[in-house]
């Protein structure tokens, strides 16, 4: 069958180095296609792993053509500490060096925070803009959407067992009710993710053993990680994980 790609790495140093190389080679990837490379990235521990020196300071990045939007984001201002714009400027946008020029990166707009329909709708209208009218396309296609794992198995915004996971028509969807706080954001849907030309995720540390066991043994169960691995197809979804992550997961 057609099973995702996983490269595992004895530290997340060796991780880093892996994935800014895998970053590389989708950018000119995405050059033969168009002179942009657009990406989606989520919060938790992934922008920490993605920022590192082999990344940032790679002469062959060519930051200014890179559109950066966010694949899941947290209602609360963008200087809240649980923004995920926020850690990623801090982490990632603060430290590109100026004379690289800079990426486009595509914020929630914080004045629809009260109303999560409403700041999933302007999200995606943002998107709209940039991949073209949601009339004309079925859907936007990402280059890369570099995506987290939580310990139960959710992905973006997208939760286990939730009606979210059935949304087919929207691209941006609202949701009130996460079980990992906060509780208000906004997500990229399933097909938007699945549509993507590479989907990368990155999952780290002995805490994500069980859930990738179940995520590669047990598909059929459907926790949100193994819809994309199933929906995507293995030639464009890979797993960046340490060796204790993944330690004993067969599948
Ligand atoms: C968020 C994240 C979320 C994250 C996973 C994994 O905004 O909460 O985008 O989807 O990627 O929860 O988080 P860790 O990598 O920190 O386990």
């Amino acid at each position: 069958t057609n099973l995702p790609q996983v490269h595992s790495y004895p530290t997340n140093d060796k991780l880093s180095l892996g994935l800014a190389e895998y970053v590389l080679n989708a950018q000119a990837a995405a050059f033969s296609r168009h002179p942009k490379f657009r990406i989606a990235v989520s919060g938790g521990s992934l922008p920490s792993i993605l920022a590192s020196p082999a990344l940032i300071d790679n002469p062959s990045i060519q930051w200014s053509k890179w559109e950066i939007f966010f694949a899941d984001e947290r209602a609360v201002p963008l200087d809240h500490p649980d923004s995920n714009y926020g850690l990623l400027k801090s982490i990632l946008l603060d430290k590109i060096p100026q004379k690289s020029g800079m990426p486009k990166v595509f914020p929630i707009d914080e004045l629809l925070l009260d109303d999560t329909q409403e700041l999933a709708d302007a999200y995606e209208q943002t998107l709209i803009q940039s991949f073209a009218a949601k009339d004309s396309v079925k859907l936007p296609i990402f280059d890369l959407i570099l995506l987290g794992c939580g310990s139960d198995g959710h992905t973006c915004s997208l939760f286990p067992g939730h009606e979210l996971l059935r949304e087919d028509i929207a691209w941006v969807a609202p949701i009130e009710d996460s079980p990992k706080p906060p509780p208000r954001r906004i997500t990229l849907t399933l097909p938007v993710v699945t549509h993507a030309i590479r989907v990368v995720f990155v999952a780290v540390g002995a805490g994500k053993k069980e859930i990738l066991k179940t995520i590669f043994e047990k598909p059929e169960e459907g926790l949100p990680c193994s819809l994309v691995n199933m929906a995507a197809g293995g030639d464009k979804v890979v797993w960046f994980t340490d060796d204790a992550a993944i330690q004993g997961v067969t599948g």
